[in-house]
């Protein structure tokens, strides 16, 4: 059997003592399928003293994650510690300098950095390998870069964060607030550090990033993505939608076209009885489309303890046997920079605002949308308070070009209470 493979763990909090855990369980069949042993050497987080549930003896500690970073004794840094810039980057940039393989799930410092990590790992000969950072367990990356290599692709879309999937599902099957469904997702280990990376889809935002790279051959252009968190989505709009057969999804989705490359993020209704529609809690779905293969769904856990240390593990596995990719899919060099593109293709949209309720409100609010071009499916004005109207809308197809035009007049009329919410109906 050839050399240990010498593991340096930086993060010890959800999805780091779930790669221990499993390096530790699973050393014989990671050393059977991999033809070498697996091993920890060293390992760093920020309290050393903490009770993190399972045993640490044995292994080196670090305070700093450069230094565990550049261990001889370290051959794959492994990063789960998170963060777009600080000690992740610069324990990133330090192992690829000193020549190591590095495995992480940090979504948001590849997002940022990935390109200059990519150029700088690929110089050096070395590889980041990354299938946690997207889609928890799903293997997403794998298949974009290897089981698909021969596709063009032309459309990448899903759900990719467990935190909103959770919270919304949870929010129309128990009646509750988004706070308490809010902590139940945090005890599942779902939550970012900074939980309004998840709310405000900026995580998702940042998976969504790093799947249009390898599909589309494209630097990574996280600011690019039209952006939009669910924060300002309600009960009443998850009861509303439900009512007339809908669900409400963070909806990712990226696609080539004609224009330039068309990256959205946004709070969307999906067909009740679509796959989207019936996934439920912190599941992801991934859907991909190619020239040769057609359609092809991926489903499955997108966040938590043993699911994104599966695909953190699998990653190492690779590197254990020898196999060796560039960051996405290829050469770091040879991907072009996209022309950012916004969709200009017409759907229909669910509006929700607060009229005040008295003569010619609506009537206000329907010319406005109909000089704008925007026209009205279905209207439906309900459960009056005080001098309050809610009124939702659901529109003909319409572009949002033209939908943002009516909400910006219709906001500055003293008809509404505060700024309509709009969510695209998306026929998937
Ligand atoms: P977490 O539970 O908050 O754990 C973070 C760990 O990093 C903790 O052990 C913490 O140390 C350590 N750490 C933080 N700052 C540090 C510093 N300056 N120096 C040394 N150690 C530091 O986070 P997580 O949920 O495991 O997430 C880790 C990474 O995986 C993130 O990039 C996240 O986006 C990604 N990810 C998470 C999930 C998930 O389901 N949780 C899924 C996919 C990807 P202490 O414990 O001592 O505080
Ligand atoms: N916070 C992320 C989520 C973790 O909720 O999906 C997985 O990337």
């Amino acid at each position: 059997m050839t050399q240990p493979l010498r593991l340096g763990i930086a993060g010890l909090g959800t999805v780091g003592i779930g790669v221990v855990k499993i390096v530790k369980q699973q050393a014989d069949l990671l050393a059977a399928r991999t033809g070498r042993k697996i091993e920890i050497s060293a390992i760093s987080a920020r309290t050393r003293d903490k009770d993190r549930g399972v045993s640490l003896k044995g292994f080196a500690w670090e305070d700093d994650p450069v230094a565990l970073a550049t261990r001889s004794d370290v051959d794959v840094f492994v990063e789960l510690m998170g963060g777009s810039d600080g000690p992740a980057k610069a324990a990133t940039e330090a192992a690829i300098a000193a020549g190591k393989d590095v495995v992480t799930a940090n979504k948001a410092m590849l997002a940022i950095h990935g390109q200059a990590l990519a150029e700088a790992a690929e110089a050096a000969g070395s590889v980041i390998r990354y299938e946690a950072a997207v889609a928890g367990g799903i293997p997403v990356i794998k298949t974009l870069t290897e089981g698909l290599a021969a596709n063009r692709i032309t459309r990448v879309m899903g759900v990719m964060n467990g935190t909103c999937n959770y919270i919304l599902t949870r929010m129309e099957a128990t009646g509750q607030g988004y706070n308490t469904l809010f902590e139940e997702a945090h005890k599942l280990g779902y939550l970012e550090a900074d939980p309004n990376l998840d709310v405000g889809g900026i995580d998702a935002g940042h998976k969504l990033a790093l799947l249009s790279s390898i599909a589309f051959g494209t630097q990574v252009d996280f600011d690019g993505i039209e952006l939009e968190g669910i924060q300002r989505v309600s009960l009443d709009d998850i009861r509303q939608a439900a009512d007339m057969g809908y669900k409400i999804k963070l909806l990712g989705v990226a696609q080539m076209t004609g224009r330039g490359l068309e990256q959205r993020m946004s709070p969307c209704l999906v067909p009740a009885a679509s796959p989207l529609g019936q996934l439920d809690g912190g599941t992801n779905m991934v859907v991909i489309e190619g020239d040769a293969v057609g359609q092809i769904v991926l489903r499955g856990a997108g966040a938590g303890e043993g699911p994104t240390a599966s695909a953190v593990m699998g990653d190492v596995c690779d590197i254990a046997r020898g196999f060796r990719l560039a960051v996405f899919g290829q050469p770091a060099t040879s991907l072009t920079r996209a022309t950012r593109a916004q969709s200009v293709l017409p759907a229909p949209y669910y509006l929700r605002m607060t009229l005040r309720d008295k003569p010619g409100a609506l009537a206000k609010v329907a010319a406005i949308l109909g000089n704008a071009g925007v026209s009205i499916h279905r209207m439906r004005q309900y459960d009056h308070v005080d001098d309050k109207a809610p009124v939702l809308i659901v529109t003909h197809k319409t572009t949002r070009t033209a939908l943002d035009e009516a909400l910006a007049a219709i906001a500055t009329t003293d008809v509404v209470t505060e700024a309509p919410v709009a969510l695209r109906i998306e026929t998937v």
